[in-house]
């Protein structure tokens, strides 16, 4: 195991009723800037209950709404020159994953001269943010806990993450009962998300024992309560397990002390950013495809492992057919158990035209990755997902 050190500062608030910690802003200042995403926290009356309490704490409430899923470089401009020029002092993103990013970028352009997109494409120019809060309304990206922001630039197709110690959440606020209604494509599509975290994690160039078992953990949880939460939206242990899972498939908890590099996230993340598409779903699409192109003698005894550990499947010595069966049963969850499309065609991609250029963007974030990846094998595994 690899020297480390683990520091979350992150405050976690966890369960019914903890938006009441939202009065701690009060300590970070008496400015906010509230950002939210098209609307869905107002029909869930968060929106006026966080407005009661940072109002009852004597915090002047600002806001940037109209966050889009794929955030918007311009949403971060726009956000970041309010802060400048109201001389704001902290950010709350209240939503989903695209809402704490475009928080994020906004917390770290408003204590930045330049362009905002200068620290998308360089985030080691981030030298300081804004404190960062969040309540969390959907369980997929762990970003109410991580370093991570992704943003796109949707006139250029280009979608990147930025990491920073500076893009920590001081606080977040998780409480289940606010994922009672996602809707049932986005809590598929945020489950697949959290098994694709674990999954990038646990089939990595070096494997750490305890963290591989730390990801076994979080994938049975997974494949245990999203098909529960899809049939029972309002499951309280369905959702919180979901919620918690999220944050720590990728707080670094599970990958902390060995060597990791993510390749179905980069092969994503150009989706996206030349599709537009719901990102849980274009992982959930790829992974199945990815796993049968990197599977072979040096990597099928990891595949065993996953089979065995994580799907149950019965030892044999035939250690390539239970590594096919996992790949399988992989699919079958995505697609069966939580009904996300299961091809490209399916979520509207049905050229081929962008393959080779998203191929070599890909590549270059599947560097160190668990089986090295060329712009080659990318476009084999776009096809074969179409
Ligand atoms: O816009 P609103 O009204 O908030 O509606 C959202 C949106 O339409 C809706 N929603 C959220 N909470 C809801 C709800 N609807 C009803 N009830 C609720 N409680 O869900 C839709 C999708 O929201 P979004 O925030 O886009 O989803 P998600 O959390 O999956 O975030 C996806 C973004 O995060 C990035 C992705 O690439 C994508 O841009 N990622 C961020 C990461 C990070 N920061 O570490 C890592 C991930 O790998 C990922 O790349
Ligand atoms: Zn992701």
């Amino acid at each position: 195991m690899n020297n480390f050190i683990h520091c979350i500062p992150t405050r976690i608030c966890f369960g019914k009723g903890q938006i009441s910690h939202l009065s701690e802003l009060a300590q970070s200042g008496s400015k906010v800037l509230l950002v939210y995403g098209g609307g869905s926290i107002k029909k869930m009356g968060i929106y006026d209950k966080a407005l009661e309490i940072l109002q009852g704490a004597g915090l002047t409430v600002y806001e940037l709404s109209g966050v889009q899923p794929n955030p918007r470089i311009e949403s971060v401009r726009e956000g970041a020159k309010l802060c400048k020029e109201n001389a704001i002092d902290m950010v709350l993103a209240i939503g989903g994953g695209s809402t704490i990013d475009c928080a994020k970028a906004v917390a770290a352009a408003a204590c930045y001269d330049g362009d905002a997109w200068d620290l998308v494409l360089n985030p080691g120019k981030i030298e300081a943010a804004l404190p960062i809060y969040s309540v969390l309304t959907l369980s997929a990206t762990g970003s109410e806990m991580d370093r991570f922001a992704v943003i796109s630039d949707m006139s250029k197709n280009e979608k990147w993450g930025m990491g920073s110690e500076h893009l920590i959440p001081k606080m977040s606020v998780l409480d289940p009962t606010y994922t009672y209604s996602v809707s049932r494509r986005q809590t598929a599509a945020g489950t697949a998300d959290i098994m694709s975290h674990t999954l990038e994690n646990y089939f990595s160039p070096n494997d750490g024992f305890i963290q591989a078992r730390f990801c076994e953990a979080i994938l049975k949880t997974l494949i245990h309560y999203g098909p529960i939460a899809l049939a029972e939206p309002d499951n309280y242990e369905a959702r919180a397990n979901l919620m918690w899972a999220s944050s720590n498939a990728i707080n670094g908890f599970v990958s902390d002390g060995y060597r990791v590099g993510w390749c179905v996230h980069p092969m994503e993340h150009e989706l996206s950013a030349f599709y537009d598409i719901t990102h849980g779903e274009g992982l959930a699409i790829l992974t199945p495809h990815w796993m049968k192109h990197v599977l072979s003698d040096a990597t099928v005894d990891k595949f065993y492992e996953y089979g065995i550990n994580v799907w149950g499947l019965t030892p044999s010595e035939d250690r390539f057919a239970v590594a096919e069966e996992a790949i399988s049963c992989t699919r079958d969850y995505f697609v069966n158990k939580l009904g996300i499309p299961a091809t490209l065609a399916d979520v509207g991609i049905t050229d081929e035209e962008n393959f080779q250029v998203m191929a070599e963007k890909a590549a270059r974030g599947c560097r160190g990755c668990y089986v090295p990846l060329t712009p080659q094998d990318i476009v084999e595994i776009y096809r074969a997902a179409k």
